[in-house]
């Protein structure tokens, strides 16, 4: 609705202010830390663009809440309610961030009653900010987005990631997919190693579909929207209902392209986003790599 309108300015106007961190920082060698797997990496920029944007936010708007990527993994609660909240990658593509491969991404995506208002993916070292508004379209600086609307999957390049997994379940899973997809045959398959930007390709019409598996909230929430807004279809990785705590999507030029995907793909088991893995959601009062503070 238009009353977000001044929230999605400033979130724009923070996210250019912080690109300036990651740009100067992408420059030099880093800390890199681990988290769930040897391919999901932290780092202190990670960190501190974090913090920076949460600030900035919350000295403006103290009401609202936030899920950020560094806060939960630090701990903080993974809890989407009805109240206004951002939803924060402070870089998507923390690897290729590290290795400097040039894309890398802050995604904010503001929600209210659960439902995405705007989503705001920022390329920084491109310098190409990606935005939407629920009912108002999708954008790429000042230039209007449409999806290409391909319907036939034998004519269309698919995006994807292996992701951050590495067990052997998800590693199959994911290789198979890739070949199953191949046999279709779809045109090409493709990986910018940040699933915002990954996605908005959809938007582009530069993509006809993107799927991934294993993924968070707060790498796709934004980006959702923009794929929405811009004429595209996003589905749970089964074919049902988009839902951006699953873990799984599927981001498509058209139904019939994001239909027949589904048939194809298959999702190794992950557990959601805001499901404690050990169900203990009552005593749970945070995930942090995967595990709930109790640490069973
Ligand atoms: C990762 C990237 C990557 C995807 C992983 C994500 P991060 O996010 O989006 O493309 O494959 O699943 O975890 O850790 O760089 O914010």
């Amino acid at each position: 609705m238009a009353e977000w309108t001044e929230c999605m300015n400033f979130g724009m106007a923070i996210a250019r202010e912080a690109s300036e961190v990651i740009l100067e920082a992408f420059k030099a060698k880093k800390d890199v830390m681990l988290k769930s797997s040897p391919a999901d990496l932290v780092t202190e920029t990670d960190q501190r663009v974090e913090k920076m944007l949460i600030s900035s936010i919350r000295a403006r708007y103290p009401a609202h809440k936030f899920i950020g990527e560094e806060s939960v993994a630090a701990g903080e609660k993974l809890e989407l309610t009805e109240a206004p909240t951002w939803i924060i990658d402070p870089i998507d593509g923390t690897v290729n961030f590290v290795h400097r491969f040039p894309f890398v991404a802050i995604s904010i995506a503001f929600a209210v009653n659960k439902q995405t208002e705007f989503g705001i993916v920022y390329s920084c070292v491109e310098d190409k900010m990606y935005w939407a508004q629920r009912g108002r379209g999708a954008f790429m600086n000042d230039v209007s987005l449409h999806a290409s609307g391909q319907q036939d999957i034998t004519k269309s390049l698919v995006v994807t990631e292996i992701g951050a997994e590495r067990d052997d379940v998800a590693l199959s899973t994911m290789t198979t997919n890739i070949m199953n997809l191949l046999k279709v045959p779809i045109q090409g398959i493709r990986a910018v190693g940040t699933a915002a930007v990954d996605m908005v390709l959809v938007a582009t019409g530069g993509a006809d579909a993107y799927y991934h598996i294993g993924m968070h909230c707060w790498d796709i929430a934004a980006s959702a929207l923009i794929v929405q807004e811009s004429g595209g279809v996003v589905l749970d990785t089964d074919g049902t209902e988009f839902d951006m705590m699953s873990r799984k999507v599927i981001a498509a030029s058209s139904m019939p392209v994001a239909k027949r995907i589904a048939q194809v793909v298959r999702a190794f088991p992950c557990a959601r986003d805001d499901e404690c893995p050990n169900g203990m959601d009552n005593d749970c009062h945070g995930i942090s790599n995967g595990q709930c503070c109790q640490g069973i």
